[in-house]
């Protein structure tokens, strides 16, 4: 079997890449740009082996070739590119730079998640395009967790009135209260069991429902399972990042404890979003850290030969802002309705309008590829603030025009970072342009509060409790684990929850 093409480069010049959802709207566009900003920052020697996950294996083929042929545009295309290498530039050597292979994957389906990750842990990876022989990969340098449904049936028309009344059309489309939600569906116990197992459990795990699985508890598995893949042996290696995919609009009354995977009575997509905000953005936190500590520890052996790896990867928070894709169920007409309106939203100054899935695969894309030192700068740019990027929700923002860059996003109960400011009218201070804190805040937004942030990491602290009680019971479920390690490990989730859920 032949060595893969970047098998001759030092290991240092590859950038190994996981992205899901990667076929369709936000996620084909984040692979796109993943290619284009590769191609134009990293060093000419350097490849990039770019693992798109689909649903099967012919939209697996699909988005290679996709991919494969964005690649070719911009290496005959680019004028950067041309510049960078100068008078001998020749396409060919910039494509061979870029590999694309594929994983199938449904997060719905946590067998399948098992099996992809000890796929890409211990196994080999096929192109199913066959220019690439099976190929083990070393590491993952990025794993983008974009893959989401949402769950809606359509629009409340006389809801969207009122909004669009109250507070006018920007702020209706940024953070709109009209999309109706489907009845949560809750998963098929036998189907993810797997039939004999679902008879011969005597406690049965916990249900799963669908929006909760496909959009935070199949990535949260998934994360887990690549560890191995992630983590690092010594502190000067790059960490592994995860950049997990959220939404401008998740706020604090979109979550319920009572009913944490949104069955009865909140929007399931909203409500996944703001568990993935907390999940996140506490991860770090001290008081958050030793429930997180087993779900971080106790990944099984990195390498065949048991090396440890203590150097964890760091998760990252983005949203795209707002952009036209199939994720809000539509048909054509209004469909076309929808994209003119977001454009005149974005004309009269709404700060989240990417609107395309190139230009709102902006902030995932930054986050995967800038430098270690410059995710430790703070928004603006300078490290005054001394804020680390993994403290932030990082958005794509639009000028009216259509240029895009990363911007810190306000997160009810944790501010931009959450550091309790005090400031009512962040404008007045942070003042100029597109990524002043005063552009694209929703209407009703306060500064932020001791007791606020106090809450915000409580509920943090709750929802790591909570997934690490699914995890676990549902690994004791599925025969990864034993059933008495199981126990104890859940219960100690629960004591450091205090009440549980
Ligand atoms: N569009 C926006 O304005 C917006 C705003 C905020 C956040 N986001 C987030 O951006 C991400 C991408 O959304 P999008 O707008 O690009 O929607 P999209 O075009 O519908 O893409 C969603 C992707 O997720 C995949 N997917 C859905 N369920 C899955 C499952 N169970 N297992 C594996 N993959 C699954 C889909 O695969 P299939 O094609 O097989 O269904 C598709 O590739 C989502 O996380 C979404 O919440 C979008």
């Amino acid at each position: 079997m032949a060595a893969p093409p970047w098998a001759g480069t030092a290991s240092h010049q590859q950038f190994y890449v996981l992205l899901t959802g990667a076929n369709s709207g936000v996620g084909l566009g984040i692979g796109q740009r993943i290619i284009d900003e590769f191609l134009t920052s990293r060093s000419l020697s350097s490849h990039l082996v770019l693992i798109p996950t689909t649903r099967s294996a012919a939209k697996s083929r699909q988005t290679i070739l996709a991919l494969r042929a964005h690649v070719e545009k911009t290496a005959n295309t680019s004028n950067q590119l041309r510049a960078r290498a100068g008078p001998d530039y020749n396409p060919k050597t910039v494509i061979s730079r870029v590999h694309v292979l594929s994983v199938q994957l449904d997060l719905c389906d946590l067998n399948a998640i098992y099996s992809v990750a000890e796929q890409l842990v211990h196994g080999k990876i096929s192109d199913p395009t066959g220019v690439i022989d099976d190929v083990a990969i070393p590491r993952l340098d990025a794993v983008l967790f974009n893959a989401g449904i949402g769950g809606w049936s359509g629009l409340d028309w006389l809801e969207f009135a009122r909004q669009f009344l109250h507070v006018g059309l920007v702020q209706s489309t940024t953070f709109p209260s009209f999309k109706k939600a489907l009845p949560a569906v809750i998963l098929d116990q036998r189907k993810l069991l797997g039939d004999a197992a679902a008879t011969s459990l005597n406690t049965p795990p916990p249900e799963l429902a669908e929006v909760f699985c496909a959009n935070v508890f199949g990535h949260y598995i998934l994360a887990h399972e690549l560890l191995p893949l992630l983590s690092r042996s010594h502190p000067d290696e790059p960490r592994g990042r995860v950049v997990w995919t959220s939404s401008i609009d998740a706020g604090h009354d979109h979550l319920d404890f009572d009913d944490f995977q949104a069955r009865r009575t909140k929007p399931p997509y909203e409500s996944s979003k703001r568990i993935t905000d907390l999940l996140v953005l506490t991860a770090e936190l001290p008081s958050v850290e030793k429930v997180a500590a087993s779900y971080f520890a106790s990944s099984p052996p990195a390498t065949t030969t048991g090396e440890d790896k203590p150097f964890k990867p760091r998760f990252y928070l983005s949203h795209p802002g707002i952009v036209c894709t199939p994720l809000f169920p539509l048909n054509w007409f209004l469909f076309f309705a929808y994209w003119c309106v977001m454009y005149v939203s974005r004309w009269c100054g709404s700060a989240w309008h990417p609107i395309e899935p190139y230009l709102g695969a902006c902030a995932t894309t930054w986050l995967a590829l800038a430098d270690e030192a410059e995710l430790e700068l703070d928004a603006a740019g300078s490290n005054s603030s001394g804020s680390s990027a993994q403290r932030v929700k990082w958005g794509t923002c639009a000028t009216r025009g259509g240029r895009v860059a990363p911007k810190e996003t306000e997160v009810e109960g944790w501010g931009w970072d959450g550091r309790v400011e005090g400031r009512d009218r962040p404008e007045a201070e942070t003042g100029a342009g597109i990524l002043g804190k005063g552009r694209g805040r929703k209407w009703d937004a306060v500064a932020l509060t001791r007791e606020r942030r106090e809450e915000f990491e409580a509920d943090g602290l709750r929802c790591w409790a909570e997934l690490e009680r699914l995890r676990i019971a549902w690994e004791v479920a599925l025969g990864k684990r034993a059933k008495g390690k199981g126990a104890a490990a859940a219960e100690n989730g629960h004591r450091a929850n205090g009440n549980g859920l």
